[in-house]
C-alpha cells in the first residue's frame, strides 16, 4: 500500500504507517514471529495515537512496554532493528548485561538516555541539514571558485585604476574566468587541483581523565568552557578540490542549520517517539537474595527502574523527560522467567511477547524470502567474481534440514546456524572461484549432501565447524 501525502521528515512518515503496514514492512526481512510483529506495530502505532489525543489526557497515556521472550536467534533483535529502521525514531539499543559487569564503573543506565539524546540530535541535524542541501551546495561551489579564481588579483586592479575605465575590462575577464572555472568544476575535472583552504581547528583535545557515572557530562561542560575560552585556531591547508568541497560544505550547512532549533526539536521527538531496545534483559533478572553478582543485577534492575518509570534526565542538551519512551526488551528467559524481575520493573513491561522456535520450513523461507537473504548475498558474492550461481530447490531444502538437525543435535542457536552451514559449504567455492574457469556454480542437494557429509557424520568436527 502506497502512503499518501509527502511528510516532512522521515519520523512523520513512520507514525503514518498502520499496524498491518508495519507488519507488512517487517514481513520484508522477518519470517515468521507474527505475535512479536503485531505488538510492535501495535506500539509503534500508538505513539502517533497518543499524539493525536487532547492535551490533558495525552500525559495520562504511557507507553506500553514490551518484553520478547524467545531462545536465541529467532529474530528478537532483528525486529527491534528493522523498527528502529523504519520508525525513524530516536532509536537506541543496549545490552542490559552490560551494566552488570564486575568493575564497569563508566556507565550508568542513565547514559542509554544521553547516547539516545545524541543520537536524537544528530538524527534531526541530519535532516535539517538535508533541507539547506542545495543552498549549502551552491554556497560551498561559490567559495570554491573563491579558491580557484581568487578575486584579490582584479581588486588590486580596481583600487589602482581611475573608476570607470580599464577594470571594466579586468573585471570582465574575472567573471568570465570564473564562469569556465564554474563549467570545468561541474564537469568534475577540477577535483584533483590543489587548493590552499583555511582550515579551523575546532575542539580542544582534553585527555580523557575523568571516568566513572555522571563525568562524561562535566567533562562535556568542561570541554565546552575550555573551547569557548580558546581562540578558535585556523590553520591553511593545501588539499584537494574534492576535500576542500566536503569540508567547505560541511562548515556551510553548519552555518545554515539553527543548532538551537534542532536540540529542541530533537528532545521533543525523543521524548515523544524514542525508542530504547534493551537486549538481554534476561541477563539482570534472576533470583534474589544471593550474595554476589546477583546484587549488582538487581542494582541494575534498580538503577534502569527509575528511566523506565519516567524521570528526567540531564544530557549535554538539556534534561531529557522519559515518560513516554518506549522500551523493547528482550530475552531468552530461559533459567530465569520474567517474574524474576523486581515487580516494580515487571509492571512497567506489561506486554509479553513469545518468539517462536523456528522449523525447518521457516529455515527455508529464512535462506530465499528476506530482501537481504543468505542465498542472495551469496549469489552477490559471486556475482563479483563473475559467476553465475544458482541454487536449486532441492539444495536449499537440504541446507535447511542439515542446520535444523545440527540445531538439534547440538545446540540450539537459532537461524545462525544457517550461516554456519551456508559457510561451511561454500568455503570451497569461495576459495577456489577466482582462480577456476567455471563461470557457473550450480549447487543441488547433491552437492549439499557430498560437501557437508564429512562434518556432518563427525559429530566432533560438527561441533567446531557448524
Ligand atoms: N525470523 C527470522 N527471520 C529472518 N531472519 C532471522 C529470523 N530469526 C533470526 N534471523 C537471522 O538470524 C540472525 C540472528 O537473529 P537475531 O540477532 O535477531 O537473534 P536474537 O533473537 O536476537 O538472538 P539472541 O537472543 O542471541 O540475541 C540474524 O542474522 C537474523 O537475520
Ligand atoms: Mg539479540
Amino acid at each position: 500500500m502506497e502512503i499518501k501525502q509527502p511528510p516532512s521528515g522521515a519520523g512523520a512518515l513512520a507514525s503514518q504507517r498502520t499496524p498491518r503496514q508495519i507488519v507488512q514492512e517487517l514481513d520484508r526481512y522477518v519470517i515468521g514471529q507474527e505475535k512479536a510483529k503485531r505488538a510492535v506495530a501495535i506500539a509503534l502505532r500508538n505513539r502517533w495515537r497518543r499524539q493525536q489525543v487532547p492535551d490533558s489526557l495525552r500525559d495520562e497515556i504511557l507507553p506500553a512496554n514490551i518484553i520478547m521472550i524467545g531462545s536465541t536467534g529467532v529474530g528478537k533483535t532483528e525486529i527491534a532493528r528493522r523498527l528502529a529502521k523504519l520508525a525513524g525514531a530516536p532509536f537506541v539499543k543496549v545490552e542490559a548485561s552490560k551494566f552488570t559487569e564486575v568493575g564497569y564503573v563508566g556507565r550508568d543506565c542513565e547514559s542509554i538516555i544521553r547516547d539516545l539524546t545524541d543520537l536524537a540530535v544528530n538524527l534531526v541535524r541530519a535532516e535539517k541539514a538535508e533541507e539547506v542541501q542545495e543552498s549549502a551546495e551552491s554556497a560551498t561551489e561559490n567559495r570554491l571558485l573563491d579558491m580557484l579564481v581568487p578575486k584579490s588579483r582584479a581588486f588590486a586592479q580596481e583600487d589602482a585604476a581611475e573608476p570607470g575605465t580599464a577594470e571594466v575590462g579586468e573585471d570582465g575577464r574575472w567573471t568570465r574566468t570564473r564562469e569556465k572555472m564554474l563549467d570545468l568544476l561541474r564537469a568534475g575535472r577540477l577535483e584533483d587541483r590543489v587548493v590552499e583552504l583555511n582550515v579551523a581547528s575546532k575542539g580542544f583535545p582534553l585527555i580523557e581523565v575523568l571516568s566513572g557515572p555522571g563525568m562524561e557530562q562535566m567533562e562535556f561542560n568542561l570541554r565546552e568552557m575550555l573551547g569557548g575560552m580558546m581562540p578558535k585556531r585556523g590553520k591553511r591547508r593545501k588539499v584537494t578540490v574534492a576535500e576542500a568541497r566536503r569540508i567547505v560544505f560541511q562548515e556551510e550547512s553548519e552555518k545554515l542549520v539553527d543548532m538551537d532549533k534542532v536540540v529542541a526539536e530533537a528532545i521533543e521527538r525523543l521524548e515523544n517517539t524514542g525508542i530504547v531496545f534493551l537486549d538481554e534483559l534476561d541477563k539482570i533478572a534472576g533470583p534474589k537474595s544471593t550474595t554476589g553478582p546477583d546484587v549488582s543485577r538487581e542494582g541494575v534492575q534498580r538503577d534502569l527502574l527509575p528511566i523506565v518509570e519516567g524521570s528526567t534526565v540531564p544530557t549535554k542538551y538539556g534534561m531529557v523527560r522519559t515518560d513516554h519512551v518506549l522500551f523493547v526488551a528482550a530475552g531468552a528467559f530461559h533459567a530465569v522467567k520474567p517474574s524474576d524481575l523486581v515487580p516494580e520493573l515487571q509492571g512497567r513491561f506489561p506486554i509479553r511477547v513469545e518468539l517462536d522456535n523456528l522449523t525447518r520450513d521457516d529455515f527455508v523461507r529464512i535462506l530465499t524470502e528476506p530482501e537481504n537473504a543468505l542465498v542472495m548475498q551469496y549469489k552477490a558474492l559471486l556475482e563479483a567474481e563473475g559467476v553465475r550461481c544458482e541454487f536449486t530447490e532441492e539444495a536449499i531444502l537440504e541446507i535447511a534440514s542439515v542446520a535444523y538437525v545440527a540445531n538439534e543435535e547440538m545446540e540450539n542457536i537459532g537461524a545462525r546456524r544457517l550461516h554456519t552451514v551456508m559457510t561451511a559449504l561454500l568455503e570451497e567455492t569461495l576459495f577456489s572461484v577466482p582462480d577456476g574457469g567455471e563461470r557457473e556454480v550450480r549447487v543441488t542437494a547433491e552437492t549439499v549432501k557430498e560437501r557437508l557429509r564429512d562434518i556432518v557424520k563427525d559429530a566432533d568436527l560438527s561441533r567446531y565447524i557448524l
